[in-house]
């Protein structure tokens, strides 16, 4: 992959740190990038046809550099002429099967599955890695690809998949999973016939796979809604196109989050408040004043944060991977919070490293109970993942001293200069070798 920033495999975020102080108020505009959980997604589409594809707005992250080594070990050729643009040109000489060291780093491995299939009709596949937050299995993607006539066959930790063509299927999920629905949608986009996804995914970066797809040819009715349906279309309809991703709302969330505990008044330019309206609405329940602007989203911090309860659902509902950031929002407003999490009952292990910053949180199974203290205080901590990590970033913005985080890596994975982007509206806060 010839691109402008470091390979996937020389990440110095390994040994390096972040370290952060409280600051105070923070003035001034974060442009937020592209969405890693669309862009990732995007980019394994592009094996559904021959050409070359142009994505911008993508965010310069490990997992883009990993998901790039993927499909360059299959068969795409993956070039950045320049920050936040990447071109992907399918080959067509495709071999379709993704290797274990690259498929163990990102969850978004998975996404290679459906297209791969219903081009190639073969698929070996590692079984995915991703976050340390419990499991994560991919039944449902298996369930639905079986019902479109795919065969599967699991053996030493490889995953295989055969179809001679996919037929369209009708297919009802009893959880909207988001892998499923993208791995269900670009696996019908080539099937012979039509598929119905019911009770589908509907978060943003789903509807901008959607716009993706159609773009290049597809046929998708239902965009937006927990209802889609594909018709499938033979190969020669699709063609590469180019694409602008959706912003990344859980970065412009994590901005929103280090203005609410630090104060002061954020421009986060690019923002869709469409795409967060419910988690909006709380903000708006813990004191912050956010107004919806033509260039994106302008947050002001109240004197102190008030305290509520939240629960994590699927879209539209407040995403758990928000929920890292409101817990530190909550540890250090006024008041008691309770948060449940619905999706992922592991995912809690940041609480540990809060608490060493000294928040009063408690876990009960999926609940957590957050007592706000007026402040936290500075120590060593580590990032578990990615989200947890943006928010032990957060925590250090709310304590008094210094907080040094490690485990940076999983930070780079989804976040572009998170560190550049808060020191230039006023966070002390470095990254250390
Ligand atoms: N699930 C199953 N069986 C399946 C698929 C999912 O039981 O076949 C369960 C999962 O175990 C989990 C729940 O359903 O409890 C949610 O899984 P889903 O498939 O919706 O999530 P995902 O596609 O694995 C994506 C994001 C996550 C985000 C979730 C939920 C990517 C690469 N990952 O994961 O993002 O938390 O949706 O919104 O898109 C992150 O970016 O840090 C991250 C973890």
């Amino acid at each position: 992959m010839n691109t402008t920033v470091e390979s996937s495999k020389q990440g110095k975020g390994e040994t390096q740190t972040i370290a952060v102080r409280s600051t105070g108020p923070l003035a001034g505009t974060v442009v937020v990038p592209g969405a890693k959980n669309s862009v990732l997604k995007l980019m394994a589409t592009s094996l559904l046809t021959d050409g070359p594809f142009e994505l911008t707005n993508v965010p310069d992250i490990a997992d883009v550099r990993i998901m790039g080594d993927l499909l360059e070990a299959i068969g795409v050729e993956i070039d950045r002429p320049e920050p936040g643009r990447l071109t992907l040109t399918n080959t067509g000489n495709l071999t379709p099967v993704a290797p274990y060291e690259l498929v163990e780093r990102i969850r978004a491995s998975i996404n290679v599955l459906g297209p791969l299939l219903t081009r190639c009709g073969h698929v070996r596949l590692s079984m995915p890695g991703g976050d340390d937050f419990g499991a994560r299995p991919i039944d449902m993607h298996i369930a639905g690809l079986e019902a479109m006539g795919a065969t599967f066959k699991f053996s030493h930790g490889y995953l295989e998949a055969f179809a001679d063509r996919l037929h369209g299927a009708d297919i009802r999920f009893e959880f909207p999973s988001v892998g499923a629905t993208e791995n269900l949608m670009t696996a019908a986009v080539l099937a012979e016939g039509t598929t119905t996804i019911d009770n589908a995914a509907r978060e943003p970066e789903i509807s901008d796979l959607c716009e993706f797809l159609v773009a290049m040819g597809a046929d998708i009715k239902g965009i937006g809604t927990s209802t889609l349906v594909i018709e499938g279309v033979a190969e020669g309809a699709l063609r590469p196109v180019r694409h602008h991703t959706v912003p990344d709302r859980i970065q412009a969330a994590t901005y929103i989050a280090a203005v609410a505990v630090s104060g002061g008044e954020l421009v986060i330019e690019g923002a869709r408040s469409e795409h967060m309206t419910m988690l909006l609405d709380r903000f708006g329940d813990m004191g912050l004043d956010i107004s919806a602007t033509e260039e994106g989203l302008t947050v002001v911090a109240p004197e102190r944060l008030r305290s509520i309860d939240v629960a994590t659902l699927p879209y539209p509902g407040i995403a758990t991977d928000y929920k890292p950031l409101i817990i530190t929002m909550l540890a250090v407003a006024d008041g008691v919070g309770i948060v449940t999490e619905n999706l992922y009952p592991g995912r809690f292990r940041y609480v540990e490293e809060l608490q060493r910053l000294g928040a009063d949180v408690r876990t009960s199974g999926h609940h957590a109970v957050v007592r706000g203290v007026p402040r936290l205080s500075g120590a060593p901590v580590k990032a578990h993942d990615i989200r947890a990590g943006a928010a032990m970033v957060v925590a250090g913005l709310a304590a008094e001293g210094e907080t040094e985080i490690s485990g940076v890596s999983h930070i780079d994975r989804g976040y572009d200069d998170l560190v550049g982007r808060l020191a230039a509206v006023g966070a002390t806060i470095e990254r250390r070798p």
